[in-house]
């Protein structure tokens, strides 16, 4: 069974590119020109030229809980183009935490509706604390509670209670997408890694590259003890 939570979200938002995941069926269809509504409605010479690409009300809606991935972009849902905006709704289950990632084209306005999300965000390099290391700015954040991760800022996000987070997370952006910061940074070659990480050996690189997780889930150690969630 599907479960649509932010991980999910997020692992969506990078794979519906690449595998082409179309858009809702009433917009999938190709015009004679093949290219996709999204592209026309891109490339329409006016506000009212969209709006007649768009003939139906239920060409503006999207309903998150029919689509897996609950993230809605310009090419899952084609109306947003020309509002300069995507959003994603989305559960965090108990002891769930987001990859670490960023989004390589958006800020990203995180808010929880229910239940209780903790972040840490670095932002670009010289943000700094006292000490002059990396600043990491973290929130606590409760029901209507919001924060903001700035453009390339990189964030993970956790809910540490053993019930569900419910969460909101709009984009200034259609198409903001996401680097997931470890599994594409040991990508690199080993070489260019032993160097990076300041002459490290071989071995350890793969230790570390196998120690990555693959699912589609993290969830923190400590919490799942206090939760009594069993490890799969
Ligand atoms: C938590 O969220 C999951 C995924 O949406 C859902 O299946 C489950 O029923 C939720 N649990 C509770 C207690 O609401």
């Amino acid at each position: 069974m599907f479960s649509p939570t932010i991980a999910s979200m997020l692992v969506s938002i990078s794979t519906m590119a690449s595998l082409g995941i179309a858009a809702p069926s009433n917009l999938a269809q190709r015009s004679p020109s093949q290219l996709s509504i999204t592209a026309q409605l891109q490339i329409a010479d006016s506000g009212v030229d969209r709006a007649a690409l768009l003939p139906q009300d239920k060409d503006y809606v999207y309903d998150f809980s029919q689509n897996p991935g609950r993230f809605a972009d310009r090419k899952t849902f084609p109306a947003l183009v020309g509002t300069g905006g995507s959003l994603a709704v989305g559960i965090l289950p108990p002891c769930g935490m987001s990859f670490l990632h960023i989004h390589p084209r958006s800020a990203e306005l995180f808010a929880v509706i229910e239940g209780r999300v903790l972040t840490e965000a670095v932002l670009e390099a010289g943000v700094v604390d006292a000490d002059g290391k990396p600043r990491v700015i973290h929130t606590d954040l409760g029901p209507n509670m919001m924060t903001v991760f700035p453009g390339g800022a990189f964030h993970t996000q956790l809910n540490p209670e053993c019930t569900n987070a419910s969460i909101v997370a709009a984009f200034p952006s259609e198409d903001p997408g996401i680097g997931l910061i470890l599994p594409q940074t040991f990508a690199l070659d080993d070489e260019w890694l032993e160097t990076q990480f300041g002459d490290i050996s071989t071995n350890e690189i793969a230790k570390l590259r196998a120690s990555l997780p693959t699912g589609l889930f993290l969830q923190a150690e400590d919490c799942k003890k206090k939760c009594g969630i069993q490890t799969e």
